[in-house]
């Protein structure tokens, strides 16, 4: 399947997220078919919908001229059979109920037709080994963000037998809708993004029943350091300025090795300031790589700051 034959965009659920997501699909100018069980579910997205647009035209990220054939691209429907029937492609966005999950799959599979792409928004399950549907290599996990109108980010997820093409017909319209596809390497349980969110949750919830501090000190605590290096050197870079022979010393007090920080610390790779740690940094002076990173740490202070965001909402 070629990315141009894709002009009818299903989407089987209106909820937090279906309405969204076909929103943006909308917004790349695709004719777009909601499905969901009720009329009434389908008025409530459709409200929302309109809602978002005109809160992404107040910030300039959609032009206001443009909503009403945005809205006019998206058709509500109840029927899933009639709409399947004319669906180049399907977003499935159901409730996260695996049961439900399979009735929808197996009703897909009967009306659809056998080449279009079945991308899941399932955010924790492992849809390869709960639904069957023929031709599976065309069954791809697409796991988006709340708001999807908003987060860049959509996770793609293949199984065992999900096809290249496929893969890369995923990365490519997504991109195509302004998004930031990544791809992982194999399926894991709540991917990356969720898996990094569980454990920190998990960090939180032990904070908390031990008393070590408040939900208002946390916050502030989390707000006022981590969170705002955050966009600017991530979780991973991150361990480079720290300096990866700092951070080999603190997995030894854990009792703990890790194959990829051993080897570029046995190889004098420690980060920022050997020029090479888990990235490159050949060819730029220490200074230059902490002055780009602190400019960008003083911006999103001041801006932050600006926001008034150190208290709770
Ligand atoms: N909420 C989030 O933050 C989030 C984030 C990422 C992924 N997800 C995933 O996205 C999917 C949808 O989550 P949500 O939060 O939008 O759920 P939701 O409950 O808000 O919406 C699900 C919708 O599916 C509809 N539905 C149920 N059975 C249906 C059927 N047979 N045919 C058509 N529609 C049907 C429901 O009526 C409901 O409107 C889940 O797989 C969830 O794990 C959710």
């Amino acid at each position: 399947m070629n990315i141009n034959d894709i002009k009818h965009v299903m989407v089987v659920g209106a909820g937090t997220m279906g309405h969204s997501i076909a929103q943006v699909y909308a917004q790349s100018g695709y004719d777009v078919d909601l499905v969901d069980l009720k009329q009434e579910l389908l008025d409530k997205a459709k409200n929302k919908i309109k809602f978002n647009l005109s809160l992404l035209a107040e910030y300039q990220r959609v032009p206001s001229k443009e909503i009403p054939s945005i809205i006019n691209r998206i058709n509500l429907s109840t029927d899933l059979e009639i709409i399947a029937k004319k669906a180049d492609y399907v977003v499935e966005a159901v409730s996260e109920d695996r049961n439900i999950k399979r009735e929808v799959y197996s009703q897909l599979d009967e009306f659809c037709s056998h080449k279009i792409i079945f991308a899941s928004n399932t955010s924790e399950l492992n849809i390869f080994n709960i639904v069957d549907v023929s031709n599976p290599e065309r069954l791809v996990i697409q796991h988006w963000f709340r708001p999807p109108h908003i987060i860049p980010l959509v996770e793609i997820v293949a199984g065992k037998k999900t096809s290249p093409e496929i893969i890369d017909l995923s990365r490519n319209i997504l991109k195509k809708l302004g998004k930031t596809p990544i791809v992982l390497k194999k399926f894991t349980n709540a991917f990356i993004v969720n898996k990094i969110q569980q454990a920190i949750n998990s960090a939180v919830f032990g904070l908390l029943l031990k008393g070590i501090a408040t939900p208002e000190e946390i916050d502030l605590a989390v707000k006022t350091s981590f969170s705002l290096r955050l966009p600017v050197v991530g979780v991973v870079q991150n361990l480079d300025f720290v300096g990866l022979d700092v951070i080999s010393d603190v997995l030894k007090n854990m009792g703990l090795e890790l194959s990829i920080i051993k080897d570029k610390v046995d190889q004098g790779h420690y980060g920022v300031k050997t020029s090479k740690g888990l990235f490159d940094y050949s060819g730029r002076s220490e200074e230059q790589i902490l002055r780009k990173k602190d400019e960008k740490y003083l911006e999103i202070l001041k801006f932050l700051e600006k926001l008034d965001v150190f208290e709770p909402v």
